[in-house]
């Protein structure tokens, strides 16, 4: 959907040239940005687009009669329309816009009909935004979480996943993409064993849809959680994918103006799916800037960009695998371009201060993902994480920057 036809060659220096905030130098010195998992940085046609709205048409939608209101609505459904062609929605009736990941999973948390003793299957490498809604669910409704396990790359095993659904399963939940090993789970089977015993599944593709195409009607999943701004767009805004009988089938969350269709002082109707989960003045220029990104994302070959990406992911572990001090966390082969690590010796915390000093960018810490830390035995990793705009020689400016690391930390 409003993908055209021609895409422009993959070149990194003229995609580098459209992000003004690489340009710019942190202590001196060229910025390696190696943090695009936890936000990615914005190209000027999402700056633009947003700065456009704001001086040229801006209005609260849906609710106008004059010119600017129905100006900003048509631009705030043709996001709409845009997230539905991304992640490959039958109908942008489909996608509930959040303002983020986050809180596209709590709408489902919320939204579901749970009784104690009912069961939540999740993995232990799921980001907290995949387990503390459900823990909610557990300290208010008495629902049991039952964990699945990973192998020490974030492999699944299907069989043990089979055998944790039984009779009481609601739920499914489970990351398409680790946020911190980069795993990408076979999402196909997951759903395929779920639906078999008739449990729904939702993907947190918060990740996953950075690094690859999704195609959540080919999934056949129910629930898609997704995030703009690690997709080069702005801050504040994310979707929610559900099929179009769960969105029905789900209570509303949160309760305000839009979302409702009736109210008296002794009851109240609620709006059709997706405006029922949609309560209050919408993130409006943030989907615009959404619709922005994916926009440009569309201009670009995605097959270039994974392969890229691909170059990227393999010769950071290679690098990084030849540095005996160095404890590489994940080594999947079907794996985005995240690259977790320990320094022996080291915090990750102060590793990732030194490189600062460097200029290189990278995160440290437990990554919202403490079960996974539990798992693998750590308390914390450094992560590096890349995005279509790196360089390859910025792995060597990340090699060079730990041995420095090592030096001062030894
Ligand atoms: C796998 C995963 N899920 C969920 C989230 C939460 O996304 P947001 O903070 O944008 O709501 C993140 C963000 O780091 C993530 O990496």
């Amino acid at each position: 959907m409003n993908a055209p036809l021609i895409k422009r060659p993959f070149d990194v220096e003229a995609i580098r040239a459209e992000f003004p905030i690489l340009s710019r130098q942190v202590h001196s010195r060229p910025l390696a940005y190696l943090d695009s998992a936890a936000s990615a940085q914005k190209p000027e046609a999402v700056i633009e687009a947003m700065a456009a709205a704001m001086r040229g048409s801006f209005a609260n939608v849906h609710r106008g009669l004059h010119t600017l209101a129905n100006e900003t609505t048509g631009a705030f459904e043709a996001a709409r329309a845009a997230v539905a062609g991304l992640l490959g929605a039958p109908s942008p009736e489909q996608i509930v816009f959040t303002k983020g990941g986050t809180q596209a999973i709590n709408i489902v948390a919320n939204g579901i009909e749970i009784a104690s003793g009912d069961e939540i299957v999740l993995s232990v490498m799921e980001h907290h935004s995949n387990i503390v809604p459900w823990h909610f669910l557990r300290e208010r409704k008495g629902a049991v979480l039952r964990w699945l396990d990973i192998d020490d790359d974030g492999g699944i095993d299907l069989e043990a996943l089979d055998a944790l659904i039984g009779p009481r399963t609601k739920m499914v939940a489970i990351t398409h993409m680790s946020n911190v090993l980069g795993a990408k789970t076979p999402a196909a089977e997951i759903v395929r064993i779920a639906h078999a015993k008739g449990v729904p599944v939702l993907l947190d593709g918060c990740q996953a849809a950075v690094h690859g195409r999704v195609d959540v009607g080919a999934l056949d999943v129910d629930f898609y959680a997704f995030t703009g701004h690690k997709l080069y767009g702005p801050t504040g805004i994310g979707a929610l994918y559900g099929k179009a009988e769960r969105l029905a089938a789900l209570r509303p969350f949160e309760g305000g103006g839009e979302m409702i269709d009736i109210v008296e002082q002794g009851r109240v109707t609620y709006n059709a799916p997706p405006h029922r989960f949609e309560a209050g003045t919408p993130p409006i220029l943030e989907a615009i800037g959404l619709k922005a990104a994916i926009d440009w994302l569309n201009t670009q070959d995605r097959a270039a960009i994974e392969a890229h990406e691909a170059a990227l992911r393999d010769a950071a572990m290679a690098a990084l695998g030849e540095l005996n001090w160095v404890r590489l966390h994940g080594r999947a082969v079907d794996k985005g371009a995240i690259v977790s690590f320990s320094i022996d010796g080291a915090h990750p915390h102060d590793v990732a201060q030194i490189l600062d000093r460097q200029g290189v960018a990278i995160r440290a810490g437990h990554h919202c993902a403490q079960p996974l830390m539990q798992r693998l035995g750590v308390t914390a990793t450094a992560r590096a994480s890349f995005a279509l705009y790196n360089r390859l020689d910025e792995i060597d400016t990340l090699v060079e920057a730990l041995h420095k690391a090592r030096k001062l930390l030894s």
